[in-house]
């Protein structure tokens, strides 16, 4: 083998030997970069003598041209190769399953307030609502609150900078007043107007925060004011709609004498369960009584003529007894693990 064909083939072995473009231009640079071994042999044709160099020149040429192309074909399959490299890496299998659409759900709240409305429907009330930023006097004076109550304190009570008088309501009871002074405004003639019956489900405050109390929670409000009715009615109904919500018999409830001052007389309603996650715990879930006449007569009616009952229950502390969820927290963290357990 000549010293040419040599050339040719140990540039063809180091082209194969570099593993990247770098590696590559770096053993060109050896054969056909200015002071590389091909182009050395070109310099040292001026001494040759005419009729041989014409011959030699030829054949540097061509080794030349051989090695230019095996580093063509190099280039090429490190292409190639890097590419197949990228393709792995970002291989999409089509042949995988699709994830498919995530479907939402209600929140379990959600599904309670729905139920509670739906339940109180039924029996001929009317589901309404009010402000959650609400004045001082709808959700205390007018409830009959007096000013020193500990309700109204800092403690216990969002109240709005710089408004003394307008806070976060802390109940759904404001709704009463609202809903009774409207009652009367819209049918002037008492002789012709139907009883007030409504379901006031809604986001209420309080400084508040534990397993069974959070800072923001809900209520559901129930009024039904008319001129017979009696704490027999807030009874029936109560534990009608108890049995009906938890769809079971397999429950007590209990009638626990309370103070509200704009019920009298008051009570507190505590559901245990016989069986299940919360067995034998007493949980309350409501506020209730007769109202109070001065809350009657805030509202616009004659406490002589109409007597009514409301009670106040808590939706979120029906939802984990429905569901035997022991920390009510739970329902406002948006974790998406325990929420999609109730699609
Ligand atoms: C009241 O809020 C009265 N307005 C209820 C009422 C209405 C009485 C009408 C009479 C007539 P109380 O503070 O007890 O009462 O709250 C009522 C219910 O809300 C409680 O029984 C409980 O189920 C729920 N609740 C109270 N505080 C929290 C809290 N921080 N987190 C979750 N639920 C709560
Ligand atoms: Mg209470």
């Amino acid at each position: 083998m000549n010293h040419l064909d040599q050339l040719v083939q140990q540039a063809t072995a180091e082209f194969a030997a570099a593993a990247d473009g770098a590696q590559l231009e770096q053993a060109k640079a050896r054969y056909l970069g200015k002071s590389g071994s091909l182009t050395e042999q070109l310099k040292a044709l001026g001494k040759l003598a005419a009729e041989e160099r014409r011959e030699a020149g030829a054949a540097i040429n061509r080794a030349k041209g051989a090695i230019e192309s095996s580093l063509e074909a190099r280039r090429q399959a490190l292409r190639e190769a890097a590419l197949l490299e990228q393709l792995a890496a970002e291989a999409l299998d089509v042949t995988l399953p699709g994830r498919g659409q995530g479907t939402g759900g209600l929140h379990p709240v959600s599904r309670t307030l729905e139920r509670i409305e739906g339940l109180f429907r039924s029996i001929g009330f009317v589901v309404a609502d009010g402000p959650e930023i609400e004045t001082d006097w709808h959700n205390f004076t007018a409830l009959n609150t007096p000013a020193n109550h500990p309700a109204r304190s800092m403690h216990d009570t969002f109240y709005l900078e710089g408004h003394d008088d307008v806070l976060l309501r802390t109940h759904t009871s404001p709704v009463q007043v609202r809903e009774m002074l409207a009652h009367v405004e819209r049918y002037k003639d008492l002789d012709t107007m139907p009883e007030l019956r409504i379901i006031v489900p809604g986001r209420v405050y309080r400084v508040d925060s534990d397993a069974t109390h959070s800072p923001m929670f809900h209520q559901a409000e129930g009024l039904w004011i008319g001129e017979n009715v009696s704490f027999a009615d807030l009874k029936g109904v109560i534990a009608d709609f108890l049995r009906k919500f938890f769809e079971s018999e397999d429950l007590q409830v209990r009638f626990r004498p309370s103070f509200f001052p704009f019920t009298e007389p008051s009570a507190e309603i505590d559901v245990a369960f016989m069986s299940g996650a919360l067995e034998g715990r007493w949980l309350e879930i409501a506020g209730c009584g007769m109202v109070h006449p001065n809350v009657l007569r805030f509202g616009g009616f004659d406490p002589e003529r109409y007597t009514g009952f409301a009670f106040g229950m808590g939706p979120d502390r029906l939802t984990m007894l429905r569901y035997g969820v022991n920390d009510l927290r739970l329902f406002f963290e948006g974790d998406l693990r325990f929420l999609s357990q109730f699609k």
